[in-house]
């Protein structure tokens, strides 16, 4: 039985193939390749030392979809592929609405079509909006500030309809808090297509000297260092969290979210310290106006995933500097423009 990993070579796709097959699961993944590069795939041979199958489908295409279903034995879907710019998002918020949703419509209606009842879902955090105040449970009101968001939250809401409406299906919405880091060989990483909008890919290029300085947007919150504060996760323990799900609702039915966080913050002005502090380079930085649309403090509640699935993120503040520094001076310099 194969897992199908959609938009598998994205960041945290990729980081989640990883994980998958190095416990154990046999893997077949699907990108359209529009934010990634099928180089992707022998960095991640590379580090699992087997052949990982790819195809390049469009899920747009449902008829193309359904083929990948005709020839593979699909047990359950881990659904990664969608767009993640907030910006973009506001600029072109069809695009958005189309891709994102239209995609994940297929994804549905194909897998009824194959009776494969077990998916994992890419969602964020970004579903909990500026009005709660952290640590951030699941069972929060939701609400979302852009278009981006918005496909996330109506995303969300059309599973667990569709879950109410077909008895035997499991759907678990995994909630990420700010992942960074990378894979600790080296060869996976984030490769953002285009300019980088978060802050890692930043903080990489000025500490490589490639830019001179870091803009904070926004330095007198109402914070201990007026910058904003963060869940950062390493994208290792998101990958884990990914196949915890899994293993979840092999045993559970129904439609559940889940907190991928650690469930402490730390500032920007922390991050870029331990930063400096781990890799002893510098990262110069100027506070400039803040950044519309930026919630000040976000933290996850992380009882929910401890307690359901067993998982715990493990990984430090300095590991994911550590290894976001490592990855960009073996490959990430050299694909981020
Ligand atoms: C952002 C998105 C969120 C999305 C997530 C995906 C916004 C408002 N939110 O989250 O919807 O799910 O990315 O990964 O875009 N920062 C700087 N300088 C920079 C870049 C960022 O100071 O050059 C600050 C931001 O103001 C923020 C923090 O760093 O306080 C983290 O920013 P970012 O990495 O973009 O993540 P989020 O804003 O949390």
């Amino acid at each position: 039985m194969t897992i199908l990993v959609t938009g598998g070579l994205g960041f945290i796709g990729s980081h989640t193939i990883v994980e998958l097959i190095e416990q154990g699961n046999d893997c077949l993944i699907i990108d359209n390749l529009s934010k990634s590069t099928v180089e992707v795939v022998q960095r991640i041979e590379t580090v699992v030392q087997k052949k990982v199958p790819f195809l390049q489908v469009e899920m747009l295409d449902k008829e193309a979809l359904r083929d990948v279903f005709r020839a593979y034995n699909i047990s359950s879907v881990i659904h990664f592929a969608g767009y993640k710019s907030v910006g973009e998002s506001i600029e072109r918020p069809l695009l958005y609405y189309q891709n994102n949703i239209i995609s994940t419509l297929n994804l549905l209606e194909i897998m009824q079509e194959f009776n494969v009842k077990k998916l994992v879902f890419s969602s964020s955090a970004t579903v909990y909006g500026d009005e709660n105040w952290p640590p951030l449970k699941e069972d929060l009101p939701l609400s979302a500030p852009n278009p981006y968001g918005r496909t996330k939250l109506m995303l969300e809401e059309i599973l667990c309809d569709f879950v109410t409406a077909n008895f035997g299906w499991s759907v678990a919405l995994m909630r990420y808090f700010n992942p960074i880091g990378a894979h600790k060989s080296g060869e996976l990483g984030e490769l953002p297509f285009g300019a980088p909008n978060n802050l890692m890919p930043h903080i990489l290029k000025v500490a490589s000297g490639e830019k001179n300085s870091l803009k904070i947007f926004g330095g007198n919150y109402d914070t201990k260092d007026g910058s904003c504060i963060r869940d950062f996760i390493h994208i290792m323990d998101l990958a884990d969290g990914h196949v915890k799900a899994l293993q979840y609702i092999e045993k559970n039915m129904g439609c559940e979210a889940f907190n991928l966080g650690t469930g402490r913050g730390y500032s920007v002005l922390n991050l870029i310290h331990t930063f400096e502090k781990v890799t002893g380079e510098k990262v110069p930085y100027e506070i400039v106006d803040r950044r519309e649309g930026d919630i000040v403090v976000s933290i996850a509640d992380v009882q929910k995933a401890e307690t359901s699935l067993g998982w715990k993120a493990k990984y430090r503040l300095e590991d994911m500097c550590k290894d976001s520094w490592r990855w960009y001076q073996t490959i990430g310099a050299l694909s981020i423009k």
